[in-house]
């Protein structure tokens, strides 16, 4: 049963106007470039009456994502009284992959994360749109606008070859990103260590907050990079849209999607880097693109 008729799951004309609208999304991440609202993390607002705390506005914000995208496929497949389980292998791997990096970022990430800043409620909605409408495009691509036999892959130019390439970069960025997330919720574990025994020492008398204990990052990647979980998350969703080939077009919209939200907070956190720790120490690191900028 569909949520919105002819919307949610989209019908083809309908999808094709998503995606259309979803490919200027650029646009959008690139007013970051103006504005200098952030809403979240370094840039959350201390005391504000739309901020959410800030786990539960990440779970709550990327939850969307691969739930409309299972919905989807099943919508769609079952709209042409077939299943999930009737397409192709490769159209489940590239639907498993899209949730197993979604079970990490939207369920796991915000619970292992020692503290996260509050987020603004506009941040959440943004959020939570962009996961509604990315789980959409990539969900009616798997289930029905995109190759949904052998045949059709075969025709799309299907390689084995470019697929196993596409799933190494996909597992690789995954991994990149999930130990650069790791080494940041290190500093403040290490942090609440530190307190910890502070307060041991003093009889436990005294403590201090770990929420918005921020270091300069230097173990791992962040030796070399100061933002290697984003560089990496773009390695990851490459390699999904080569694995799915030049013509999976929601994929290369994700991608370049994320590229235009990602990159101007990156830029705006080497700045806040330098005024904090000193141009000279930060300014030894490349901000995201190694070897580049
Ligand atoms: N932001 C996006 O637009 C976006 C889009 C797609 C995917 N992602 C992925 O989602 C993950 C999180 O993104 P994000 O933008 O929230 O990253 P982030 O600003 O680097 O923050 C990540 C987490 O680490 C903490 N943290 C950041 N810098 C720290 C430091 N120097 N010392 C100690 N703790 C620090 C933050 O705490 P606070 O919350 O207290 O600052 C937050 O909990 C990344 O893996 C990213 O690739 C982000």
């Amino acid at each position: 049963m569909a949520i919105v008729q002819n919307w949610l799951p989209p019908s083809e004309d309908n999808y094709n106007f998503i995606m259309f609208w979803w490919s200027l999304f650029p646009l959008f991440g690139s007013l970051q470039w103006v504005v200098s609202f952030d809403g979240m993390g370094k840039g959350s607002i201390a005391k504000s009456m739309f901020n959410i705390p800030g786990k539960l506005a990440w779970l709550t914000m990327e939850v969307p994502g691969a739930t409309v995208l299972l919905y989807t496929i099943r919508a769609l497949t079952a709209a042409r009284g077939a299943s999930p389980e009737d397409l192709p292998w490769q159209n489940k791997v590239l639907a498993g992959l899209f949730v197993t990096h979604y079970a990490y970022r939207a369920i796991i990430y915000p619970l292992v994360a020692p503290s996260m800043s509050d987020i603004h409620v506009f941040v959440w909605l943004s959020a939570a749109s962009f996961q509604v409408c990315n789980g959409t495009c990539i969900g009616a691509w798997l289930a029905a606008y995109g190759p949904t036999t052998q045949a059709e892959w075969a025709a799309s130019g299907f390689s084995t070859a470019r697929f196993a390439a596409g799933l190494l970069l996909f597992s690789a960025g995954l991994a990149a990103n999930y130990f650069s997330d790791e080494e940041l919720r290190e500093i403040r574990r290490s942090e609440q260590r530190r307190q910890e025994r502070l307060k041991k020492s003093q009889g436990g008398k005294g403590g201090g907050t770990i929420h918005r204990h921020y270091e300069l990052p230097n173990n791992g990647l962040f030796r070399y990079i100061l933002y290697p979980h984003y560089f990496f998350e773009w390695v990851e969703w490459l390699g999904y849209w080569v694995a799915g080939g030049f013509a999976f077009a929601p994929a290369r919209a994700f991608l370049l999607n994320e590229i235009f939200s990602m990159l101007p907070r990156a830029v705006k956190g080497g700045e806040w880097y330098r005024q904090k720790f000193g141009a000279e120490k930060v300014n030894k690191k490349w901000i995201i693109i190694p070897g580049i900028y």
